[in-house]
């Protein structure tokens, strides 16, 4: 019998489409054929897809698995209303789909946007079904379904139920309105603020797409320390942000906007923007009042208050509590939430890293229901390792999100190949002891440590107009590993990359097993070569690329690379036991012994708790300096064995990937030995301690140094380096 609609003409633009030689663009979401055993194996699995949904979003749900079967089984797929046949995909929910409704499947695990994928029988038929409670769940069912069938994961017994484990799920863009980027690396933003509303870039939609394959369901449109944030309130551009937002929903991603504290003076003709000021908290209400008129659906408010010289609740005297639940209350009839941020720290000489929690948590449980508090993921700045910050689990009746860096700021821009997977999960997994053993940052987001049904997770995004998205191909992995982090904190980061690695380039094992190593061991290679042991901001103040340059403000708690190394004569680390700053006091009980305690302290943390002297003995028995040494040298020889892995992988790659990847490495290499090189002269000048046998001095030329502003002059003149460029 023959089968409903062929969408021919859709697929002979995207089979043409696949033609195009590989530059990126595609993501993750190739969808190439399938070699030709994996096509034998596969056909009959998926012979036709029945689809009933009609929304916005059950359409998206059905051209998606259209795209990606007519790529990967290269032929023209079909869709019909029916099932007729062994191999069908039924997609749909209880209520689009009569045949859904009757097969019993654990719906009530899948949430409002989970999904189930089943192998099931049918009226004697063998059938895969994709179900959801949503058409939402659908989506990310179709997408789901589609990852499985492009990892190779058998299709024959399929059985998966997955629901996101935090409400939101959230990609921060710290585009600025002018398209420039905070700390971004890949271009300008992709969102053309000029061209909208009138004209929606088809880039949009591809940006969509990616987002939804990964479960995201928030965008904060703009950058929150946007000092020109102020005119995205005005009407011309809640309209601009309304066309955004009609055009991410079907996706099931609702847009968000960083907003100024101050904006009801700088947009609204008032003279103060006091929280507690009648007409202050009126301009609100009203102002929520007409973002929805517009924006039905719209999520919220991102604010950055009294952070790096934002306006602020401060400012008029009020608590960073006064300043989010104004916010709060005008948002909260519309369903709307405030995302307020804990970055804060201010130039007085309490330790940086103690100040967000200083000024937080006598706030705890001061907020409304509608806030959720945003923490980095450390108590300092997206630095290569920190420890996890303290407000996580300090926090307990307060919903606490977590706010992640996808842009690379600390760990050498889109350049240097650094998988964040395993930075996230090493945080995720720390445990807080904040209910005892058990009590995981992990289990604090999700909400379920405290009982909060408030959720979120945000990721400031790495994305931007270079053709590739991300600036380079490995940082694409990246966004999709936040993604995969976002929907499920517990997933594996090693099989993430597996995941990606997969989907990207090539299934086979001969590529992917040393492309995996390769990311699995790029994070602490970057550590190595920038901060081992604990160390950290060991980068220029201007652009956070390169090391140093080491400048002593005398005593000013400037923050540069001395204010964060305390390096002398006699040793090196800060000391933030009870003899120092104390910082270990804001963790809970075993964690606060344990980090007060150099011997019991990970070494991966020692230099952050600790002031040691260079002839501390290690664990391995080495003296602090050798030991510290041979931190650097492994991870230039890392970096060094990535290249050369990468050289060896030429054949499974095409040539642009293969060669923007090979030039990045050769850029990254030459990058860790200045690293290496500038940190190991500057510590031996400060400690006066010859290097340990077999390591060679410095080889870079004085001029380099100069520049850094070192004071003194490193061995002879050696090869000459590209200089790190400012930002
Ligand atoms: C870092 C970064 C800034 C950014 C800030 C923030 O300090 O260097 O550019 O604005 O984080 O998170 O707000």
């Amino acid at each position: 019998m023959k089968r409903g609609l062929l969408l021919a003409g859709v697929c002979a633009g995207l089979l043409g489409a696949f033609a195009q030689a590989e530059d990126g663009y595609d993501l993750w979401l190739r969808y190439r054929p399938l070699d030709k055993q994996a096509l034998v194996q596969t056909r009959p699995l998926a012979s036709a897809i029945v689809a009933t949904g009609t929304s916005p979003t059950a359409l998206l749900a059905r051209d998606e698995l259209v795209r990606g079967l007519s790529g990967m089984l290269a032929r023209r797929e079909t869709v019909s209303a029916a099932v007729h046949g062994n191999g069908d995909i039924l997609i749909g929910t209880p209520a689009s789909s009569p045949e859904i409704a009757k097969l019993g499947l654990p719906l009530d695990k899948a949430g409002d946007e989970g999904f189930v994928i089943r192998s099931v029988t049918l009226k004697g038929k063998r059938l895969t079904v994709i179900a959801a409670n949503s058409d939402a769940g659908t989506l990310h069912g179709a997408f789901a379904f589609l990852r499985l069938m492009q990892t190779r994961a058998p299709l024959e017994h399929l059985d998966v139920v997955s629901a996101p484990k935090i409400k939101l799920r959230m990609l921060d863009h710290w585009d600025n309105v002018d398209r420039t980027i905070e700390r971004g690396f890949s271009g300008f933003s992709i969102f053309n603020w000029w061209e909208l509303p009138g004209h929606l870039s088809p880039q949009y939609k591809d940006y969509a797409r990616a987002n939804a394959s990964l479960g995201l369901n928030a965008t904060v449109l703009n950058n929150p320390s946007g000092v020109s944030n102020a005119v995205v309130l005005t009407k011309p551009w809640l309209e601009k942000t309304a066309a955004m937002a009609k055009l991410l929903r079907p996706y099931g991603i609702k847009v968000y906007l960083s907003v100024m504290f101050s904006s009801p003076v700088e947009v609204g003709g008032l003279k103060t923007s006091d929280p507690l000021d009648p007409a202050v908290r009126q301009w609100w209400k009203d102002k929520a009042d007409e973002i929805y008129r517009i924006i039905p659906d719209f999520g919220g408010f991102l604010v950055k208050a009294n952070s790096e010289g934002m306006p602020g609740p401060q400012d008029y005297g009020r608590s960073h509590a006064d300043g989010a639940n104004m916010m709060a209350d005008a948002l909260a009839p519309h369903g709307g939430v405030v995302l307020w941020r804990a970055f804060v720290y201010s130039p007085k000489l309490e330790d940086r890293v103690k100040q967000a929690y200083s000024e937080f948590k006598p706030l705890d449980g001061s907020f409304r229901d509608n806030v959720i508090v945003q923490v980095k993921n450390g108590p300092l700045d997206f630095q290569p390792r920190e420890p996890f910050s303290p407000l996580f689990g300090g926090l307990s009746r307060t919903n606490t999100g977590m706010e992640f860096q996808i842009t690379k700021e600390y760990l050498g821009f889109e350049i240097h190949l650094v998988y964040l997977g395993s930075l996230w999960q090493e945080v995720l997994r720390s445990d807080t002891f904040a209910k005892g053993q058990g009590s995981a940052v992990a289990r604090v987001i999700d909400g379920s440590l405290f009982h909060r049904p408030l959720t979120s997770i945000a990721g400031a995004s790495n994305i931007g107009t270079a053709h590739n998205w991300s600036g380079s191909i490995f940082d694409q992995a990246n966004w999709y590993a936040y993604g995969r982090l976002a929907w499920d904190p517990d997933l594996d980061s090693k099989k993430i990359a597996e995941e990606w690695t997969k989907q990207t380039f090539t299934p086979n094992p001969a590529f992917v097993t040393p492309v995996v190593k390769m990311m699995m061991g790029s994070r602490e290679a970057a550590v190595d070569y920038m901060t081992p042991m604990g160390l950290a901001h060991q980068m220029a103040t201007s652009h956070h690329y390169g090391p140093g340059p080491w400048i002593n403000d005398a005593g000013r708690p400037d923050w540069n690379p001395v204010y964060y190394n305390r390096a002398d004569h006699d040793g090196i680390g800060v000391d933030r036991t009870i003899s120092g700053s104390n910082a270990v006091e804001q963790y809970a009980a075993p964690l606060a012994v344990r980090f007060s305690d150099a011997a019991q302290t990970p070494e991966t943390l020692l230099l952050w708790f600790h002031h040691l002297p260079w002839s501390y003995r290690l664990a391995s028995g080495a003296t602090l300096w050798d030991g510290f040494i041979r931190h650097y040298d492994h991870g230039v020889d890392a970096v060094a064995q990535m290249q050369a892995a990468w050289a060896g992988l030429k054949p499974y790659v095409d040539d642009e990937r293969f060669q923007i990847t090979a030039d990045f490495l050769a850029m990254q290499k030459e990058n860790a030995e200045l690293w290496r090189d500038a940190s190991i002269a500057y510590f031996q000048s400060v400690s006066g301690l010859p290097l340990p046998a077999g390591v060679l001095p410095p080889n870079h030329p004085l001029s380099f140094y100069q520049q850094m502003r070192l004071p003194f002059a490193p061995g002879a003149p050696g090869k000459t380096a590209a200089p790190f460029r400012d930002d």
